[in-house]
């Protein structure tokens, strides 16, 4: 077999790039691990910049984004007994839509059904060859049968624990990491959210978010301990703990109800450098990982992919180098950019097992300062709407 692009991993970035490729005109091949329903269970980021709107848009899937998608114009921030409204469209005059990446994934999925571009499910073993060679290729085995895709370029789109990074040299890929000493536990249920817009609220008991995939499905997370078990959980302690630390105000307008989903994510920051290896190029989590707190997972995963697909359609319309040469060095500028704004963002808003007095009043002073300036409000808003693409 033979493609243009093979793009390892059918998460949010294989499926928008093979998406954007195919709808011009260059042939691709998604090969994926898990089933097509595997892959839509995974319940995970739920908002949207603009950027990956852009994405989305010139991936030609938007209808129903358009159709379900909440505008969101501002959010609320809570630290301890103070509390402030974000009002997105005031600081920068722009906003986020609440639209879930299950529902992002599952519009790519069919729009790539529908054009009937492949998508090899249940490929296991895949692996990567020369790709520092002329003539780079993927192995990989289906129903007990080993195939050879041979290609132009490899897309390694296949998250964190993906194969694709691992295949650049030692001594050539950099990586910085920090692991954070907390997890969030979510929770989906079918039910009003607790209130219109989000919440990012810091409680001594720990942190939690208010979120929402709809005005009747409501998605919340507590900050847990790492050793906590999803079976340690029932609905009843969890809605109890988020009613705590809610405060008695905030959960007055609380409706609880069976979960849907439950589930305990740990938190890191990581980034590896650099995002091309000769005929290699990593995007999404395959190259980054950023903390939830800033709501920025797959919004980066979305501009990866949107700086890809420019580098390879100068290549094949203009013979034209300049995208993929710069492409590591392009979206690496607004990586960084994102990692800091959620490590940030984790850093205020958690609670720390190892932090002194002295380190809480830091927060504490840090979410004053910020609220207290106009400038640092701005600055928060400019983050969390999305750094320029
Ligand atoms: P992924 O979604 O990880 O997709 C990679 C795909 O590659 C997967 O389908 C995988 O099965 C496949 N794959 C892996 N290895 C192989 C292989 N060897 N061969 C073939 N296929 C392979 N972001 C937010 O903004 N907000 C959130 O609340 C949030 N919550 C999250 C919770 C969890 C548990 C996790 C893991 C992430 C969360 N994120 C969140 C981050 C966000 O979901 C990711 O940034 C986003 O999924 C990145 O998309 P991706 O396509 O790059 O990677
Ligand atoms: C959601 C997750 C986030 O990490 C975030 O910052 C905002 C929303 C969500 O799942 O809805």
């Amino acid at each position: 077999m033979r493609t243009k692009v093979a793009i390892i991993g059918a998460g949010p970035s294989g499926l928008l790039l093979g998406q954007i490729l195919s709808k011009h005109g260059i042939d691709n091949i998604i090969l994926e691990r898990q089933t097509g329903d595997y892959v839509l269970g995974r319940i995970r980021a739920g908002i949207l910049e603009s950027v990956t709107i852009d994405g989305l848009k010139r991936a030609g899937v938007t209808e129903n984004l358009e159709k379900y998608g909440l505008v969101h114009t501002g959010c609320e921030l809570v630290f301890d007994d103070k509390s402030y409204r974000v009002d997105f469209e005031k600081e920068v005059n722009r906003h986020v839509v609440v639209y879930g990446q299950t529902e992002v994934t599952r519009d790519l999925m069919n729009a790539r059904e529908s054009i009937g571009a492949t998508t090899i499910y249940e490929a296991a073993d895949v692996a990567l060859h020369d790709v520092d060679g002329e003539n780079p290729y993927v192995t990989y085995t289906k129903d007990g049968q080993e195939h050879r895709l041979y290609c132009d370029f490899i897309a390694g789109c296949d998250g964190f624990h993906g194969v694709s990074r691992q295949t650049i040299p030692a001594d050539i890929l950099k990586t910085y990491e920090r692991v954070y000493p907390f997890g969030w536990l979510g929770l989906m249920s079918e039910t009003p959210p607790v209130a219109d817009e989000l919440i990012y609220l810091k409680h001594e008991r720990g942190f939690v978010l208010c979120s929402q995939r709809s005005k009747t499905r409501s998605r919340y997370y507590l900050q847990v301990p790492l050793t906590d078990k999803i079976e340690d959980w029932s609905d009843e302690r969890f809605w109890e703990e988020l009613r705590t630390r809610l405060g008695p105000e905030r959960s007055a307008n609380l409706i609880t109800g069976p979960s849907l989903e439950k589930s305990i994510a740990p938190l890191r920051s990581f980034v590896s450098e650099p995002m091309r290896y000769h005929k290699l190029f990593l995007a999404g989590d395959a190259a980054h990982i950023v903390p939830p707190t800033g709501a920025k997972g797959l919004n980066l995963a979305a501009s990866d992919v949107l700086y890809l697909s420019d580098a390879f359609m100068d290549f094949y319309t203009n013979d034209d180098m300049t995208g993929i040469e710069g492409y590591s060095e392009r979206c690496l500028k607004r990586i960084w950019g994102a990692e800091r704004f959620s490590w940030f963002m984790t850093n205020m808003l958690h609670t720390f097992p190892e932090n002194d007095a002295w380190s809480k009043k830091m927060q504490e002073a840090e979410f004053n300062q910020l609220f207290n300036s106009e400038y640092g409000v701005r600055l928060l808003a400019e983050n969390y709407v999305g750094l320029p693409y």
